[in-house]
């Protein structure tokens, strides 16, 4: 009989409180799991019309480089994001898609025996995030069930408080806060906690928001962006903070050398100067989002109106409706880990993605009706 070593009895009890990210399910699993031969991903937030081709291009003539590791600085990218935010490049960090930025930041200000509050409906990253740290994550009610209580949370911050978390717009929910808002909040808090704006999907409110680094003040303001939305690079996973650069120093220095790849360095610096491009995406994305948010409204199933590139359908039976879609080719997220079970989050597609996806609905939620009748 083996006899498990120590370390591995302490790595199985520490592990034990951990819980893996559960990823929107991707195509070719689904393929797999129900015989059919073609799907649609409306799981993950993702740009459903592809990145930039400024990007592609660039990535295609680094191709030949890549035997060589990358700018380990990413200096020419954090000079470009410098610039677009008026800061130093000090001031910037680049991380493996920004999840890698808000786990830095986490574990470089919060450990055992420090308290990370969120929203219980916020991300879900930040409280695995703070777990990971040997943090003790703090998860505050929203005040409608769906929107951040920006007073509770500003109420929960302790002595023990060091890192909050907010996502502006919020994923799952979709919901927003304007700036007015986000600076009484931060006017509330101790000068030394560190707060985490996460604007992965700034792009969709950017009217709304501005620039928050510019607009707001707090010393532990660190806002986080991402290319994995609006910039349609998420496969080349690269994400950045913005925050003050002697708390970035810190950061830092929980970073592995070469964090950001050299084909997403490129990729992400090109789609920068696409702006256009992002543009037109974004608006196209925004039309998509009100055709569905009409319809589902129309059939009474519409969560609340989303901010970002996804909707939210809400029907006391979301999961077997979520279990029919998938039978039809049609992946949404179930919201199940976020004690949603009676929504489901579903990200805007191509128009005929969107069209797919509302015959399947009609039919699938009036069916439901007719037969509860
Ligand atoms: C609110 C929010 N923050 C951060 C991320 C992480 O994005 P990435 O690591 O791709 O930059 C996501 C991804 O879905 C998100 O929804």
């Amino acid at each position: 009989m083996s006899v498990e070593p120590d370390w591995l009895k302490r790595a199985v009890v520490q592990a034990a409180s951990l819980h893996p990210y559960v990823p929107g399910k991707p195509v070719e699993q689904l393929l797999r799991e129900r015989g059919i031969g073609e799907a649609v991903k409306l799981a993950s937030n993702e740009n459903p019309y592809g990145p930039s081709p400024a990007a592609c291009e660039a990535m295609a003539r680094a191709l030949g480089e890549v035997h060589r590791y990358p700018d380990g600085d990413a200096a020419e990218l954090k000079a470009a994001l410098a610039e677009r935010h008026g800061v130093s490049v000090h001031h910037i960090l680049p991380g493996n898609g920004s999840n890698e930025v808000l786990e830095l930041v986490i574990r470089a200000y919060a450990g055992p025996g420090d308290r990370v509050v969120s929203s219980a409906r916020g991300f879900i990253v930040y409280a695995l995030a703070a777990q990971a740290a040997g943090a003790q994550p703090h998860a505050v009610p929203e005040r409608d069930g769906l929107s951040h209580d920006l007073d509770a949370m500003a109420e929960a911050v302790d002595d023990r408080t060091k890192v909050v978390c907010i996502a502006n717009p919020n994923n799952p929910t979709g919901t927003v806060h304007g700036p007015g808002a986000l600076q009484r909040f931060l006017d509330t808090l101790p000068r030394d906690v560190v707060v985490i704006l996460d604007e992965a999907y700034h792009e969709f409110v950017a009217d709304l928001l501005g620039d928050s680094w510019r607009r707001l003040s707090h010393p532990g303001l660190v806002v986080t962006r991402t290319f994995s939305k609006a910039y349609g690079l998420a496969g080349c996973r690269i994400g950045y903070a913005v925050a003050d650069p002697g708390l970035l120093e810190i950061v830092n220095r929980f970073r592995e050398p070469f964090n950001v790849n050299l084909l997403a360095q490129r990729a992400a610096l090109a789609a920068l100067n696409d702006a256009q491009w992002v543009i037109e995406n974004v608006e196209a994305i925004k039309r998509q989002r009100a055709r569905l948010e009409s319809f589902l409204e129309e059939l009474g199933v519409l969560g609340v109106r989303s901010h970002a590139n996804f909707v939210l359908l809400h029907h006391p039976q979301a999961g077997e409706i979520g279990q029919a879609l998938e039978s039809l080719g049609i992946i949404p997220r179930p919201l199940g880990p976020y004690g949603m079970s009676d929504y489901l989050r579903i990200t805007v597609g191509r128009p005929e993605e969107n069209e797919r996806l509302m015959d399947a609905l009609a039919s699938i939620v009036k069916g439901m009706g007719r037969h509860r009748a």
